[in-house]
């Protein structure tokens, strides 16, 4: 396994907290990087894995400005947001990650769990009318369950995506190596014939 490199925009620590514990995972071989940090060119690390809050419905404004900076390697998002993870909204927010990236890429996989909302927010939310997306009973409920996240079933499930990627890596390479075998043997058996 080649290196690893995880960069990660946090305001309020959700993302951070989830960022620490894949790097804890990926072992030694991983540099972390805050996004105000984080190198211009990551071309030379075999997977980037980048990590960012929802802010409206999409990664949050640093990591959409350093998004188009990422090109020619192996991607992974990890996301935190208010919303469910299953929800439209956090699955569409993976879409808008993936149409910023530079070019050449592969995403590799995606991660995502709820990250508790700041109380400043939730103050100005709290008298939104019911039709508004953030008012009604609905949005309590959805900020009530995000109040205690991300939790340590969170983290081991951080901690399970990245043996999850690393397993799809090494089927991945025994699968082109086969198939790159395979190849050569036609083409000799061509040469012959
Ligand atoms: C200004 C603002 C906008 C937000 N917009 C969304 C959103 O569109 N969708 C969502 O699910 N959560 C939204 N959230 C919740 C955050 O994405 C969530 O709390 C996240 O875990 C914060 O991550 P951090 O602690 O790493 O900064 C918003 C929070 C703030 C403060």
């Amino acid at each position: 396994m080649g290196k690893w490199a995880i960069v990660y925009s946090s305001v309020t620590g959700n993302t951070k907290k989830i960022a620490e514990a894949m790097a804890e995972a990926v072992g030694e071989d991983c540099d972390l990087f805050r996004v105000q940090d984080a190198p211009e060119d990551v071309s030379g690390y075999d997977v980037v894995l980048l990590g960012y809050w929802l802010r409206l419905g999409a990664p949050d404004p640093l990591m959409l400005t350093y998004l188009p900076k990422v090109h020619g390697t192996r991607v992974c998002f990890f996301q935190t947001h208010g919303t469910a993870p299953t929800s439209e909204h956090a699955i569409t927010s993976f879409a808008r990650a993936g149409y910023r990236l530079g070019e050449g890429c592969e995403i590799l996989g995606t991660f995502g769990c709820r990250g508790k909302i700041r109380e400043e927010m939730l103050a100005r939310r709290k008298n939104a009318a019911p039709d508004d997306p953030h008012g009604g009973e609905k949005s309590k409920e959805r900020w009530r369950l995000a109040s205690t996240h991300p939790d340590a079933g969170d983290e081991a499930d951080a901690k399970a995506f990245i043996a999850a990627m690393r397993r799809k890596l090494a089927y991945k390479e025994k699968y082109l190596a086969a198939r790159a075998a395979k190849q050569a043997a036609l083409r000799q058996a061509h040469d012959r014939d």
